[in-house]
């Protein structure tokens, strides 16, 4: 096979600051096209990329260009409805997190994908930060033992996005937790091997997004703000493993933070920074890597190689679409407990 030809649908904030620049860095790949309704951004990200295929109609995109895979950049509302066509029309599909809306469109993404015979990934880049990857191996050589409790905090103080439609539940899904959290979500659950989620409680309130407030990320539109800026949740897993999350992109606290905190029957491991702790020699130790590799690359470099790989090769991508619907799955069942006032059986 040789240069692999990638396309791009919507080219917003994620496309222009992390697909695009890391795409076009890949030498196994050629971003040929781009599809965006707005045809003012296609011609700007055009421009800046030297990308001449430029559609506002992806499906124009698809039958013109032969492309081997799509990164679908769009709102997340779009986000199965452009990857079920592309699956349909023959392309590998990289769509951005979360998946979808809901497991009801994550399944029909799914079953797609194997129709058709094509990958399916998502874009929980955080697996390719340094700290995952090296908690990952951590793990994997048994040094914590089995890990029967995670912490996992993903707190900003204040972090509403103004841009875009991140604050309209029918575009999005979601607030906070769909947009933010899920990321944490995803390294924890890939970092305990992904057991099986059985039971989610969950509390979400909307009490500093729906009024004018500080943000240093600009005014959002609180009139519409129809989307949690907080939740906080309770996971069991089959495993006997227990999951505490909160995650916000308001909330009245000191410090913006996000943590992945594992026990383990023999040690515990903290992911942000990394920092092992354990029982050793009648003594309680920490230790926290000098070194460790790759520690500030960009994520979405090895994001876009493992993509290309996999659609070179046939090997199986690091996220796998069945994962990232156990990411929705629980993050469904956090809104409907909210909603319901009591625990969801999964
Ligand atoms: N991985 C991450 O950390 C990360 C960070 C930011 C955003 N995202 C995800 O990326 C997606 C886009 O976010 P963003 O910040 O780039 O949003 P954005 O609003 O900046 O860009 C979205 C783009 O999609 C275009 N678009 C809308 N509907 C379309 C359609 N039907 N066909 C083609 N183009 C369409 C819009 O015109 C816009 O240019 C969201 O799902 C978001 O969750 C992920």
């Amino acid at each position: 096979m040789g240069s692999v030809r990638i396309g791009m649908i919507g080219t917003g904030g994620i496309a222009r600051n992390r697909h695009l620049p890391c795409f076009t860095k890949n030498t196994d790949c050629e971003v040929v096209a781009i599809a965006d309704v707005v045809q003012t951004s296609l011609d700007e990200v055009g421009a800046q990329f030297g990308i001449n295929g430029l559609y506002t109609d992806y499906k124009e995109m698809f039958a013109k260009e032969r492309l081997d895979g799509v990164v679908v950049c769009t709102p997340n509302k779009f986000h199965a409805p452009a990857s079920i066509d592309a699956l349909n029309a023959g392309i590998n599909v990289l769509c951005e997190k979360p998946m979808a809306l809901d497991p009801t469109e994550g399944r029909a993404m799914i079953a797609a994908a194997e129709k058709n015979h094509k990958i399916l990934t998502v874009g929980f880049h955080y697996r390719h930060r340094a700290q995952v990857k090296a908690a990952k191996k951590v793990i994997e050589s048994g040094e914590l033992g089995h890990i029967y409790m995670v912490r996992v905090n993903a707190l900003r103080r204040r972090g509403i996005p103004s841009w875009g439609s991140f604050v309209h539940k029918d575009i999005q899904g979601g607030g906070a937790m769909i947009d933010f959290g899920v990321h944490t979500l995803d390294s924890a659950l890939y970092l305990l091997g992904n057991p099986k989620p059985i039971e989610v409680s969950a509390t979400l309130s909307q009490h500093l997004g729906t009024k004018p407030n500080v943000n240093p990320w600009g005014q959002w539109n609180y009139q519409q703000f129809t989307v949690e800026d907080q939740v906080a949740a309770f996971v069991r897993f089959d495993n006997g493993a227990t999951m505490l999350l909160e995650c916000s992109w308001a909330l009245n606290v000191p410090e913006t933070k996000e943590t992945i905190s594992l026990s383990g029957t023999e040690a515990g491991l903290d992911v942000f920074p990394l920092k092992i702790n354990k029982a050793q020699h009648d003594m309680l130790l920490s230790w926290s890597p000098d070194w460790m590799p790759n520690e500030n690359d960009e994520p979405g470099i090895g994001q876009a190689a493992d993509f290309i790989n996999a659609i070179k090769t046939g090997q199986p991508t690091n996220c796998t679409a069945a994962q990232a619907l156990q990411v929705t799955d629980i993050v469904d069942a956090m809104y409907r407990s909210a909603a319901a006032g009591h625990a969801i059986s999964l």
